[in-house]
């Protein structure tokens, strides 16, 4: 811990043109903490961790937020975040520099959370990242203790690792894991609520290069959420973005919902009320793994009929409408994974759009089978629920204007089946596995043939080389 060493301003900048705000010496035995960035994201983390007892040290290059910050005055309208600052620079606990390096020397954790603009091209802008990366790393290069540091940034999985690790390991000279630990901890606060927010968190997650950082960032967010999620660095970077994702999905979501509803004179907040009532299909964690396209008799049809409901009333919904489009690229990279293993004959185990049922229509991996049969290659198919016996002619005559994997693969289905899945994992050069079970699991797993598993039928590394998912 550092506390002991950094009493005054004076002393902290060594009487250089820093401009640090007064800063009392502070007993505590919570770690100290650089914060930098004093933007939305980077005020708030210094208000709130001051309110938790750390001493912070927030760092800016705008020499107006730095003073504000300095003088316990929020650069920024946000509730409560003006009353936490004045208090933490009232107990000593706050200062603001632009002066990364000593900043970091002063501390012992550093959270980032400097801009991460839109590029030119599109994508992100590193260069904010990239230049505080490298202070750090200087500033790391001078420090006996371990220090380590928080990105909150939201940036494209795999830019903790691959953009700011590499420039504080040739700043400091240090190894990351080793002299200095890195963390991933996005930051999922509201604005306007963020202090709330903070104080009790949706949820938190800890993206950590080694156990010691993420033991040290845990017990950090102790006093706000006991329970934090420490996974990896990669999946933390991507959680952040999905999450942001799926909240404009919803929002979109809901508005398209509302541009079909009016029209049709249909309250559509009366609808969504009714909607988000059922939280155990519509709100919940159901159908979100990723896996299989969507088929079966009622989704498929159900989308086509509320954008044709929409196009026929002049009602443009281009989420909905484009929902069957990327079902059907995900059919189509399940067929290409299939004819990238070079095989003659494939077994399929899994024919209806989902185990229990011996439901063919708008079976997904019947486009698959027809795909393939187009190639001249050979399939045998197994599936629990489906016999030579099974009625497909009834199920056919019900999606005659859809479906037309059904309606090419039905003639053939019954020469395709085998009585057992290990017969037609026998005859097989690869695999493609549309239901989970144990007996598919054996067959798979003794088979050593290359296998497409699209429901994900091992977490486990083994298999690896042989057994591929289209998401995973
Ligand atoms: N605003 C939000 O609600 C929110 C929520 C979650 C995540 N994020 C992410 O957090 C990051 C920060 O967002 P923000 O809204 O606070 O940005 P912001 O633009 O408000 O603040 C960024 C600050 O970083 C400072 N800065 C840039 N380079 C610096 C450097 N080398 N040294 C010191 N300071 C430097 C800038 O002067 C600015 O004050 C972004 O990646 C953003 O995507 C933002």
């Amino acid at each position: 811990m550092l506390d002991a060493g950094l009493n005054t301003n004076a002393e902290m900048m060594g009487g250089t043109a820093t401009r640090m705000t007064a800063l009392r010496s502070v007993e505590t035995p919570k770690p100290a903490i650089s914060v930098v960035g004093l933007g939305y994201v980077g005020a708030v983390s210094t208000a709130c961790l001051s309110d938790l007892g750390h001493r912070v040290v927030g760092v800016d290059l705008d020499p107006v937020k730095i003073a504000a910050i300095g003088a316990g005055m929020t650069p920024i309208h946000e509730d409560q975040l003006g009353d936490l600052l004045s208090a933490g620079v009232e107990k000593g606990l706050i200062a603001a520099t632009d002066d990364l390096v000593q900043a970091v020397l002063a501390t012992d954790v550093t959270f980032v959370s400097v801009g991460t603009p839109t590029a030119a091209d599109g994508g992100c802008d590193y260069s904010y990242i990239v230049s505080a990366a490298q202070k750090i790393g200087q500033a790391i290069r001078l420090k006996s203790d371990y220090h380590i540091v928080v990105m909150r940034c939201s940036i494209p999985p795999g830019t903790t690792m691959k953009v700011m690790v590499p420039e504080i390991e040739k700043a400091s000279g240090k190894v990351c894991g080793e002299g200095f630990g890195v963390c991933f901890n996005p930051e999922f606060l509201r604005e306007g609520v963020a202090v709330e927010d903070f104080r009790a968190p949706p949820k938190t997650v800890i993206g950590a290069s080694d156990p010691r950082a993420a033991q040290m960032m845990s017990r950090l967010y102790a006093p706000v959420d006991a329970a934090p999620i420490v996974t990896s660095i990669e999946t933390a970077e991507m959680v952040k973005y999905v999450d942001n994702v799926w909240h404009a999905t919803k929002v979109t979501f809901a508005n398209e919902v509302g541009r079909l509803c009016k029209p049709l004179g249909v309250d559509s907040h009366d609808v969504m009320d009714i909607f988000v009532q059922d939280t155990k299909l519509n709100l919940s964690p159901y159908y979100l793994k990723p896996g299989f396209a969507f088929g079966g008799s009622c989704l498929p049809k159900e989308v086509r009929a509320v954008a044709h409901i929409a196009d026929s009333i002049g009602v443009d919904l281009p989420l909905i409408s484009s929902l069957g489009t990327s079902n059907s690229a995900h059919i189509e990279a399940a067929t290409q994974m299939v004819k990238d293993t070079g095989a003659r004959t494939v077994a399929v185990l899994g024919l209806a759009f989902k185990p229990g049922t011996d439901d063919l229509r708008e079976s997904p991996i019947l486009e698959v089978i027809a795909d393939l049969m187009d190639q001249g290659i050979t399939v045998l198919a197994h599936d629990m629920a489906i016999t030579r016996d099974t009625n497909i002619e009834g199920q056919l005559s019900y999606v005659a204007h859809a479906a037309p994997g059904l309606t090419k693969v039905a003639k053939h289905l019954g020469e395709m089946l085998t009585d057992t899945a290990d017969q037609a994992v026998h005859a097989a050069d690869a695999i493609i596995v549309t239901h989970a079970n144990d007996t598919y699991r054996a067959a798979v797993k003794n088979s050593f043939k290359p296998t497409i598993d699209v429901v994900r039928l091992f977490k486990e590394e083994e298999n690896q080389a042989l057994v591929a998912g289209i998401g995973w």
